[in-house]
């Protein structure tokens, strides 16, 4: 796993929004994973700014929400669409065709989890992953013990996640909805590029275990050990715990140069 260790949440933000600005520069009609949460929020208003101030065009771009909260209205200001439209598809030139969130309704729900994966493929897979990671090391809403083979389906939170996301609702755990629909490991596995950001002292020992730690369903974010291109970009923050940090500031300051053959 590349892993970039930025100085805070803003600077962490930028290096995540230059990756997806070249990603849609290189592939127009890029497929990106899009994922909800305080992390990500400031990679959407860099996006936002790159799309007014420098015509980054999103045209031509599918997205797919990694998950949502079941039962609630999706008018309700903390659902997971009401979220993206706020923080992103409002201020951006993304189609609204070409938006996919999982669905908030628990009617057929077996039929939405399939016909989702259907469509991710039909799409031609998710070609960049944006992730953020859990106080209990979950990626989406695979909390721990979920199969790191799972792919879209419904989810129960765990009282940390529900204590968590309190936050959001009050602070009143009693309104989190309990049932979710989340891609699985599986399906996020399958991206070609997944990019999983982290702030924050709160994160520390989940960084360290999906990052350092051995590969688990205990952690389901420590799956990304096996992805073929995955990066973390975290904040020093966050950092903290990482056994192998001054390495990782040492390879990303250096390793072009090495490659250039500037390196003395
Ligand atoms: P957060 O949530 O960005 O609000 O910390 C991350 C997550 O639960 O995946």
């Amino acid at each position: 796993m590349e892993v970039i260790i930025k100085k805070d949440k803003k600077e962490m933000s930028k290096e995540a929004a230059e990756i997806v600005r070249d990603a849609i520069q290189k592939k127009p009609n890029l497929v990106l994973g899009l994922a909800t949460g305080s992390t990500p929020i400031g990679l959407y208003e860099e996006l936002i700014r790159m799309h007014r101030e420098e015509g980054l065009d999103f045209s031509q771009v599918t997205t797919f929400n990694l998950d949502e909260y079941l039962g609630i209205p999706l008018e309700h200001p903390e659902s997971y669409h009401s979220f993206m439209y706020r923080n992103l598809f409002d201020h951006v030139n993304i189609p609204r065709q070409s938006i996919h969130i999982p669905t908030n309704s628990l009617q057929n729900i077996d039929s939405f989890c399939e016909w989702y994966e259907d469509r991710i493929e039909e799409c031609g897979g998710i070609d960049l992953q944006i992730l953020g990671i859990g106080r209990d090391g979950h990626l989406g809403f695979n909390e721990p013990s979920s199969s790191l083979g799972s792919r879209t389906r419904i989810k129960t939170l765990t009282q940390e996640t529900v204590e968590d996301n309190a936050r959001f609702f009050d602070g009143d755990m009693s309104k989190v909805p309990r049932l979710v629909v989340t891609m699985g490991i599986g399906t996020i596995m399958d991206a070609r590029v997944c990019l999983m950001l982290a702030n924050g002292s709160s994160k520390v020992e989940a960084v360290a275990r999906a990052i350092e730690g051995p590969v688990t369903a205990e952690v389901t974010a420590s799956a990304l050990q096996w992805h073929e291109h995955a990066i973390a970009i975290v904040d020093e923050e966050a950092a903290a715990g990482l056994q192998r940090a001054d390495y990782y500031r040492w390879v990303y300051e250096n390793k072009q140069k090495l490659i250039r053959g500037e390196f003395q």
